[in-house]
């Protein structure tokens, strides 16, 4: 290999081994690594710590209860708060008098968050807030501020909007389709063609951790604890507003240590944020506030609704030649130029050699807005369109699998079709017959998933810090927030290989905005645009060592060589303890950075991955429970090998209560969410969890030095149209509308009677 640091290219070996008994697919490819950055790591480097199964580094912390969450953070002193919210849908504020609830015992500060004259725009919208000794008198103080409304007529459902399309009593859309020559030629020519519409509901955001904050004025300077998944966003934002209310904020550090999960709600330090950093201004004490569950179901955003409908053809071979959609997204009160984040993506790679056509609207509700949920906009359309292709092959006469193998594009993807077939057992499992008039019936169904990000380094160059101390310890540092995914050990890790170390001697410590800067965790990049990072700081440190080293002990740096926790130099074996004894009392300190990707192109610049799904229906009560899944997935460089699966499994486990479970209730007539709670938001439990398997795939896409993909996204894209296509295999007749609850199960199998 080239020496790094060389502009006229090294050669690496990119691609992936073959999955069981198939052919590798590698490639020779020439990379050109920037000046200083760590030589690419590729198909063939040895690797010890990265890719193992090494648990997860906060394990015992989290399960111990010795990490702190934000919920946790305390001070003496310390005041509660809580938020008054809007009882009406939509309207207009017209008064609000806070002087009796500022008079009570007890109560230290009470702002308000919107002023008479402004709009209201959804049960929960926040009015003002209050800060004081404990709970009980902040809930009395709540109950003490006045405020009126001038409340107006309100739509809650977005299907009755002035532009939705109308519904036929089976729930198709009975509107025609707007003209298209070339699609309906295709149509027209087609072998088979296929039309039906299919429809999701609004899954509200379950993290573990509600949102809330904890602020600390120390004069000027503001110290907050958020539960966040961004905590440079978060800083930016907070520095903004206060900016706004002519607050001048001297120092403002922003802490998220550790997160009980965001799942894309978390971005935002959010109105309950910002009302936390102003209570605690006025009341001159920390103040700590945290939303309640019934607030996270109502005022943190959430997956929309979606109505979509699609008509396809295909040849005498099984080959899509047309390919027609639209979709309706319901997104709450922030549509502007009929986009609010209700889109609805469809998968592209099936459909390459058809004519195509993708239209979507947003139609606004006085609810409140989507909000990014894990894979925004991919559960819902991936659910429809992968069900539609299995109720088109079954028109067609062939089976669901061989369809996907006739159509997709994707040559990574055919390698795990294939794969996770042969694993999952496809075939024997979607040829057993169940018995004629049984009670319990199976099923089994296949979806697709594809994500793109291969984590691009963002505005600033992201920072990772590492320090070698003199007893041997090693420190790595970034201010960006591990949600819970890893993060802390994907840096373990990566570091503990750079330095042939044993992982225990690696600490890492995330979540602090005073450490250099890393990205807020969206859209499954945080790892590929850290991992480069990590690994850039852990190759400057071994490199001031060696110098050091060499420097001590007469030999030439170049000689020095680490392995397996020992360092040698100049012929001279000295046990990494020893080695670092020399670093005297200030330890190494570098800070690595992520470099751009390089300037050729990736193996693959998608992710990839598919799901099986076993179900069984009971048919006399409709209940659907999942027996198994399995799932194949690309993860770019695997590197927590354990925590990879987690990712994996917990997004099945997701996909399933999505598919099953989950459905926002509003009542139309108030606007008020009828089951914000955990009694009657129904999500699934650990009684319902099935036999869950997953093969992730080590792809190296030769992008970076350190080529890891996310997979916050990733795996959440199969699991509920999986389902969907078991609960078809198993019952003979599709289920269009999610969640698949018993009454639509029983619908379907007395439509099907008929
Ligand atoms: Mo994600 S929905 O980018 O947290």
């Amino acid at each position: 290999m080239t020496a790094p640091g060389h502009r006229d290219g090294v050669e690496i070996t990119v691609g992936y081994r073959g999955l069981g008994t198939q052919p590798d697919r590698l490639e020779q490819r020439t990379v050109a690594p920037a000046a200083g950055d760590a030589p690419p790591w590729d198909a063939n480097t040895p690797l010890r710590a990265v890719g193992s199964d090494h648990d997860r580094v906060d394990g015992l912390a989290k399960a111990s209860g010795r990490a702190k969450y934000t919920s946790d953070v305390t001070f003496p002193g310390l005041l509660q708060a809580r938020i008054l919210r809007s009882p009406v849908a939509r309207g207009t504020l017209t008064t609000l008098e806070l002087d009796a609830a500022r008079a009570l015992p007890g109560i230290a500060a009470v702002i308000a968050l919107k002023q008479p004259g402004q709009r209201v725009r959804f049960v929960g919208d926040a009015i003002a807030a209050v800060a004081g000794t404990d709970l009980h008198r902040v809930r009395d103080a709540l109950e003490a501020i006045r405020a009126d409304y001038a409340a107006e007529p309100h739509t809650v459902d977005y299907l009755q909007h002035e532009d939705a399309p109308a519904l036929a009593a089976d729930g198709s859309i009975a509107d025609a389709w707007p003209s298209s020559a070339s699609v309906e030629q295709a149509l027209a020519a087609a072998a088979q063609t296929h039309e039906a519409t299919y429809r999701t509901e609004v899954q509200t955001h379950s993290s573990l951790e509600s949102h809330g904050a904890v602020a600390k004025w120390n004069g000027d300077d503001l110290e907050v604890w958020c539960s966040t998944q961004a905590t440079f966003g978060v800083r930016g934002e907070l520095a903004r507003a206060l900016r706004g209310q002519r607050i001048d904020v001297g120092t403002l550090t922003v802490h998220a240590e550790f997160v009980g999960g965001g799942f894309g709600s978390k971005f935002g330090a959010g109105i309950e944020g910002l009302a936390c950093c102003l209570l605690a201004r006025e009341a001159k004490a920390p103040v700590k506030l945290m939303l309640d569950r019934f607030e996270e179901h109502t005022t943190t955003g959430n997956r929309p609704a979606a109505l979509l409908q699609l008509r396809a053809g295909v040849d005498a071979d099984g080959k899509l030649t047309a390919w027609d959609v639209r979709s309706f997204g319901g997104c709450g009160f922030n549509v502007e130029k009929g986009e609010g984040g209700g889109n609805v993506a469809v998968p592209d790679y099936y459909t390459k050699g058809a004519k195509t056509r993708r239209k979507h609207l947003d139609l606004a509700t006085d609810t409140d807005p989507a909000r990014p949920m894990r894979a925004p906009g991919y559960p819902q359309g991936w659910f429809g369109a992968e069900l539609f292709l299995d109720e088109l092959a079954a028109k067609a006469g062939i089976d669901p699998l061989e369809f996907r193998l006739r159509n997709d594009r994707d040559t990574m993807r055919l390698d795990q079709w294939r794969f996770g077939a042969e694993r999952f057992g496809w075939a024997e499992a979607r040829a057993r017959r169940n018995e004629p008039g049984a009670r319990l019936v199976r099923g089994v169904g296949l979806a697709s998933a594809r994500w793109g990000q291969l984590g691009n380094p963002g505005r600033q160059p992201h920072g990772i810090q590492c320090r070698i101390h003199q007893d041997g310890s090693v420190e790595v540092r970034s201010g960006a927030q591990d949600i819970g995914t890893g993060l802390k050990t994907v840096m373990v890790l990566i570091t503990a290989d750079e330095l042939a170390i044993p992982p225990a001697r690696v600490t890492a410590v995330t979540g602090h905005t005073g450490d250099p800067s890393g990205p807020g965790s969206g859209g499954s990049t945080t790892t590929p645009s850290l991992a480069p990072a990590v690994r850039h700081a852990a190759f400057l440190a071994r490199q001031e060592l060696a110098a050091l080293l060499a420097k001590d002990l007469g030999a030439d740096a170049a000689q020095v060589a680490f392995g397996d926790g020992t360092v040698t130099v100049g012929g001279r074996a000295l046990s990494w303890a020893d080695a670092c004894k020399r670093i005297g009392p200030n330890p190494i300190d570098v800070r690595g950075k992520r470099f751009p990707n390089y300037d050729s192109e990736p193996f693959s610049a998608v992710v990839c991955g598919c799901q099986f799904a076993e179900v069984e229906v009971d048919t006399w009560t409709g209940l659907v429970r999942v027996v198994r899944m399995f799932g194949v997935q690309d993860c770019g460089l695997v590197i927590a090998k354990k925590l990879a699966e987690s990712q994996v499994l917990g997004a099945m486990l997701q996909g399933i209560s999505y598919a099953l479970h989950e459905q926002r209730i509003l009542d139309r007539t108030t606007g008020r969410m009828l089951n914000g709670d955990f009694l009657r938001y129904k999500i699934l439990g650990s009684e319902d969890v099935p036999e869950l398997g997953c093969h992730l795939m080590t792809v190296h896409n030769g992008h970076t030095s350190t080529p890891a993909a996310g997979l916050g996204e990733p795996p959440s894209v199969a699991a509920p149209a999986a389902v969907a296509n078991a609960v078809f295999h198993a019952l003979g007749a599709p289920v269009r509308h999610l969640p698949i609850t018993p009454d639509k199960v029983l619908a379907a199998l007395a439509a099907r009677r008929q």
